[in-house]
């Protein structure tokens, strides 16, 4: 099977009240992982790829060693472009092979967001390819943005209509008080369900993405943290409130700050042990096993999309 949109598994996924896990991807044992999962559980699966994953492992690369994963696993898997900020890095990631790439002109005003938005989107479709757009600002990290929790903003639901229908996009990624990273809430965790529902109310049918959505799982932590790390206040999203959101509106579920804390517990408990090992495979291979079963995890208890490939 060749590489496919998120269309269809976004029209399934806000009809069957389930969403799609996305996952980030920067190297082989990371696509392993996650897509021998999803083949296992028979689950529809975004791969993306971020500006940082790019430089890190080499466009080339990446879509070798997930079109190795296509005809291993034979699943529909999209490769999607995680925060894109300009027109030029979209358009390389659609020439390049991409069929869904994000452009985040989050940190723009709305105005001139709606217009890279559209500029995206104009040559996206023409190669059909589809986009998403962000509207709201989470705080954290990415790659070359850090937003302090004082820059953040919830999506104003006043502006939703106004922006998929001037823009075009195909999905739209909305801020409701997930953040980026592993350090999501200083206090009790609270999403803004109102603002959801709000959302989906005035875009009747339409996929909605929540970035920073994981759930900085405590048994990684308590691991990282029992072999010389220090991560007090790591805190991610409940698990029944990804489920709330994937039984709304929300169609794409975006994950990668747990793929990394499972990669890390996983070699840091290794070399606990085995400190004298010196063959990658060693540590990479449990770690592989790590993502995996997390994958299995995300998708069978918090996604919902097993079965559905
Ligand atoms: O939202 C950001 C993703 O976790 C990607 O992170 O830009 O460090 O690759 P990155
Ligand atoms: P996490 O940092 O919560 O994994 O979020 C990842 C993300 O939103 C990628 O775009
Ligand atoms: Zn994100």
């Amino acid at each position: 099977m060749p590489l496919v949109t998120s269309t269809e598994m976004f029209k399934k996924a806000y009809e069957g009240g389930y969403a799609i896990g996305a996952f980030n991807v920067n190297n082989m044992e990371i696509i392993q992982g996650i897509t021998e999962a999803a083949m296992e559980e028979k689950a529809p699966l975004i791969l993306q790829v971020s500006a940082g994953a790019r430089k890190y492992a080499n466009h080339t690369y990446l879509m070798k060693l997930i079109e190795a994963a296509l005809e291993e696993t034979g699943l529909p898997i999209c490769v999607h472009l995680d925060h894109g900020d300009t027109f030029e890095l979209c358009k390389s990631c659609i020439d390049g092979g991409f069929t869904s790439v994000m452009i985040d002109g989050s940190h723009h005003g709305f105005e001139e967001n709606m217009k890279l938005t559209k500029q995206v989107v104009d040559y996206a479709h023409d190669k059909g390819v589809v986009v998403e757009g962000e509207l709201g600002r989470l705080a954290g990290i990415e790659d070359a943005v850090n937003v302090s929790d004082e820059d953040a903003a919830f999506t104003d639901p006043d502006q939703v209509e106004e922006f998929v229908k001037t823009t075009g996009v195909d999905s739209l990624a909305i801020a409701i008080g997930t953040s980026h990273g592993a350090f999501k809430f200083k206090g009790e965790p609270k999403l803004r369900f109102d603002i959801l529902e709000e959302i989906q109310k005035r875009l009747a049918g339409f996929p909605i993405v929540l970035h920073g959505a994981s759930s900085v799982v405590p048994e990684f932590v308590e691991t990282i943290n029992k072999y010389g790390g220090d991560m007090p206040g790591a805190q991610g999203v409940p698990e029944d409130m990804l489920r709330k959101a994937a039984s709304m509106a929300v169609c794409k579920i975006n994950i990668d700050s747990d793929l990394r804390l499972a990669m890390t517990a996983a070699i840091r408990e290794h070399f606990a042990v085995k400190p004298d090992d010196f063959d990658p495979r060693k540590y990479l291979g449990p770690a592989r096993t790590q993502i995996k079963n997390l994958v299995r995890h995300k998708i069978t208890n918090v996604l919902g999309c097993n079965g559905r490939a």
